[in-house]
């Protein structure tokens, strides 16, 4: 056939084209041992996975970050190695390309093709459920994977932390060592921070329990309406955790007789309720009512009736 009657038949869309076979170069695989290229693309996803793998593993564990580096390279490299490789060698490689003619295609001449592709696919790739399986498990292994961080960094669970301290009616003040708080330990003017007993060292509640006790004086002090008993002996304590963002409110100005945060300068009355008379805090550092008990220590009259620190969504008191 001249190049021109070739030509003209191939302008023809109603001849239909020969039918594709198995032997057609076009859909010939690039390797001349296809099993064995499926064997290695399978070891490339396996290592893929394990890679993976280890990168999780060492994310929990806290390895070193050398390690997380070298196993997440690693469980991509394969992955995408065998991906690249899978392409590469183990489907049809062409080059496709047909003298055109109307651009759609005959009935016939597609269901040639497909069904084509379909036998050649079936006889290169035997495990291809195997291979799509271990690359599932690669992707969906590396998506749980990526959850690690999000998860972690968002910390433990605040638990009955937002809404509890550990104050009970009766909880003994003591020190950072554990030293009760006996009426005459502190000067008027003197400032310590206190936990209940028994709790000075539990780095899961010293934050909501630490409690900033000062003598103002050497009697009794009423805060508010209905406080009446709440600072004797000039003893006032009042939580440590700002109001605005949980700094702990550590700083004392004595001729102000103001509580100072650190951290934005908000300024606590302590006569008035700790009611913030400068600052960002948007309320006023919860005061936890005392006395004395018959040894002369200082005792909590009963816990917080309120929230400690900051607000939060579920917030309900103000
Ligand atoms: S945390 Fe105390 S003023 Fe901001």
């Amino acid at each position: 056939m001249s190049q021109d009657t070739e030509l003209e038949a191939a302008m023809d869309p109603d001849l239909p084209l020969p039918a594709t076979s198995l032997d057609d170069p076009h859909l010939r695989e690039a390797v001349r041992n296809p099993e064995g290229a499926e064997r290695a693309i399978a070891w490339l996803f396996v290592l893929g996975v394990i890679g993976v793998a280890l990168f999780g593993a060492a994310y929990v564990q806290n390895w070193k970050p050398f390690t997380l580096g070298l196993t997440l390279g690693l469980g991509l490299f394969f992955l995408g190695f065998g991906v690249t490789a899978w392409g590469k060698y183990l489907m049809p490689q062409g080059p496709f390309s047909e003298a055109r003619h109307a651009l759609h295609s005959a009935q016939a001449e597609r269901e040639a093709i497909a069904a084509a592709l379909v036998e050649r696919t079936g006889v290169v790739v035997k495990r291809r459920r195997v291979l799509l399986g271990l690359l599932g498990s690669g992707m969906g292994i590396f998506g749980i994977v990526a959850l690690f961080p999000l998860l972690r960094s968002l910390g433990p669970l605040p638990g009955l932390t937002l809404t509890k301290t550990n104050w009970r009616r009766g909880s003994l003040l003591v020190d950072s060592n554990g030293r009760a708080i006996h009426v005459e330990a502190l000067e008027p003017g003197g400032i310590v921070t206190v936990f209940p007993a028994g709790f000075e060292n539990n780095d899961q509640t010293v934050a909501v329990d630490q409690t900033v006790l000062i003598r103002a004086g050497t009697t009794a002090i009423v805060t508010e309406k209905g406080r009446s008993t709440w600072a004797p002996a000039g003893y006032i304590a009042y939580s440590k955790l700002c109001t605005h963002a949980g700094c702990p409110v550590g700083l004392y100005e004595k001729q102000l007789r103001l509580l100072v945060c650190p951290c934005h300068q908000s300024m606590f009355n302590i006569d008035d309720g700790a009611v913030p008379e400068f600052g960002p805090a948007p309320r006023p550092l919860p005061q936890l009512p005392l006395y004395i008990d018959r040894a002369g220590f200082l005792r909590a009259q009963s816990g917080y009736d309120q929230p400690v620190g900051p607000g939060y969504y579920e917030r309900t008191t103000t």
